[in-house]
């Protein structure tokens, strides 16, 4: 059976104002279903099938929403925070009616893929050690990294609290008096690309994160820009 609700309690779920504006929207005849001005508030439409205009903008309804940032440095990666602006300050309105949150944290100094959306279910399957999604990174570093580092990552790197890394790939871009890697691990431990390095005595100057699963970075983000996830991404995802 066709799950139907309320036409204003669809418009502003979906960010187009509080019930109280929705509802001046209707009455004032801005709000059309399947080609009809409706102004009933109370009106029940199916928000997956029915053909929704407000404003002369069609409502393009979802449960889930998933995007893409290129986070940039400075911001935290939480909902929200008494002293620092968090990523979700730069999302658009529309996108905070979903209540999207952060899947995963980079440190505020780390740039780069972060991904946001309402759905719990992937977020916890994607954030799960079992699951050991690939998370790869662009890393420079104050230090010389050479050959036998790659076969050191790939063993596991002993922590500043003891604890010792899973297998880790290093491929090696420029190495130098200051280096330049990629680096790809399976897991999220606190600040962990920092302190693998830390632990071979080296100082990572700039980290950004490039792939998460199969989800590439789109280079055309600026940090600070998001776009919403093609469908074909949101399939890579599920897959990573
Ligand atoms: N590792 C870190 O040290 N910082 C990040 O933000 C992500 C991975």
């Amino acid at each position: 059976m066709a799950k139907t609700e309320r036409l204003d309690k669809v418009l502003s779920n979906m960010g187009y104002g509080s019930r109280k504006d929705v509802k001046k929207s209707i009455k004032n005849g801005l709000v059309k279903v399947n080609g009809n001005i409706v102004k009933n508030n109370e009106f029940k439409v199916n928000p997956y099938e029915d053909d929704i205009i407000i404003g002369g903008s069609k409502v393009n309804y979802r449960e889930f929403i998933y995007l893409m940032m290129n986070k940039p440095q400075g911001l935290v990666s939480s909902t929200d925070d008494p002293l620092t602006e968090t990523v979700i300050d730069l999302l658009d309105n529309r996108y905070l009616a979903f209540k999207p949150f952060p899947v995963g944290r980079l440190d505020k100094d780390t740039e780069g893929l972060l991904l946001i959306s309402n759905d719990g279910k992937l977020a916890h399957e994607l954030l799960s050690p079992k699951k050991g999604v690939n998370k790869k990174y662009y890393v420079e570093v104050d230090g010389t990294v050479e050959n036998e580092h790659i076969f050191m990552f790939n063993e596991g790197l002993v922590l500043n609290d003891n604890y010792k890394t899973l297998p880790a790939k290093l491929e090696i871009i420029e190495s130098n008096v200051f280096s330049k890697v990629y680096l790809t691990i399976q897991e999220g431990k606190y600040h962990q690309v920092k302190r693998m390095f830390e632990s071979l005595s080296m100082k990572v100057i700039y980290l950004k994160r490039v792939s998460m699963g199969q989800l590439l970075l789109d280079d055309t983000l600026s940090p600070g820009e998001y776009r919403e996830l093609t469908e074909e991404e949101v399939l890579l995802l599920r897959d990573s």
